[in-house]
């Protein structure tokens, strides 16, 4: 597959729940369900990197009752899908700012990285307490505290970034209907493709990643430059010359 990575913003729970008269929580609990049919979906496909925002660092701003229901979700899925996850060759890597999470969760988060590090076959990212701002400010101090940022450059802040070492996202879709990326992979997804569906993501099923991917090869990537301008590069390169 020319593509390496597919990120999602899993938007929806909240209204699909409510349209079946079911709480929040149980919204979340088939947002969890559609995140595992995803990333099979995603690894079948021979998706390299897939990276699902399941925890905003605005969402902790959400009534204790929301966030409790989301954190024992987590929990859930932190013990219950690591098997699955090296069964299929699949890699954790968690995203945001440890922080803001608590110390049992981060120990659950440790653990699953660790027992999933030998994953070959794919890398799911999960987003938790993760917010595109707070990644950037996170990454300058991590600089400002090796000395590092009087000679920051482009590929040194990524290199601080959460995602460090992983593609920037090629495609990026919003279930849910809305249309805004709500403070995600802001640096990554400077040149990053965006799909918006209407679908629920409890509904979001593999058709549906599957209609994204045909509408995703029908555009044409330039990174800023003309068809003449393309011809040898694959991404974002640095202009050679002053502007005249
Ligand atoms: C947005 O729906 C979704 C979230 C805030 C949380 C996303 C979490 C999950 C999908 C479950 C946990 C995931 C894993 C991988 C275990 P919303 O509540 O904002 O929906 P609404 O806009 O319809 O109210």
């Amino acid at each position: 597959m020319e593509l390496q990575h597919i990120a999602i913003i899993m938007d929806g729970n909240g209204r699909w729940a409510k349209r079946r008269g079911l709480s929040r929580a149980e919204g979340h609990r088939a947002g969890s369900r559609a995140a595992q049919r995803i990333t099979r979906a995603g690894r079948r496909l021979g998706l390299p990197c897939l990276t699902l925002y399941a925890l905003s660092t605005e969402n902790l701003l959400r009534p204790a009752e929301e966030l409790a229901a989301l954190g024992k979700l987590l929990r859930h899925y932190l013990d219950t899908e690591v098997p699955s996850l090296i069964e299929h060759g699949i890699r954790l890597r968690v995203i945001g700012n440890r922080n803001l999470l608590a110390a049992d969760l981060n120990r659950k988060i440790v653990a699953a990285e660790k027992q999933t590090a030998a994953g070959r076959d794919m890398t799911l990212g999960l987003a938790l307490g993760y917010g595109g701002r707070d990644e950037i400010v996170r990454a300058a101090q991590a600089l400002a505290r090796r000395g590092r940022l009087r000679r920051v450059t482009e590929p040194s802040l990524a290199s601080a970034l959460d995602t460090a070492g992983l593609p920037d996202p090629d495609l990026l879709i919003r279930t849910g209907g809305e249309r805004r990326l709500s403070n995600f992979l802001l640096w990554q997804s400077a040149y990053t493709e965006l799909y918006f569906s209407r679908v629920l993501w409890p509904d979001f099923a593999a058709r549906h990643l599957q209609a994204a991917l045909r509408d995703y090869r029908q555009r044409e990537r330039r990174f800023g430059r003309t068809d003449a301008s393309l011809a040898p590069a694959t991404g974002p390169v640095r202009p050679q010359g002053k502007f005249k």
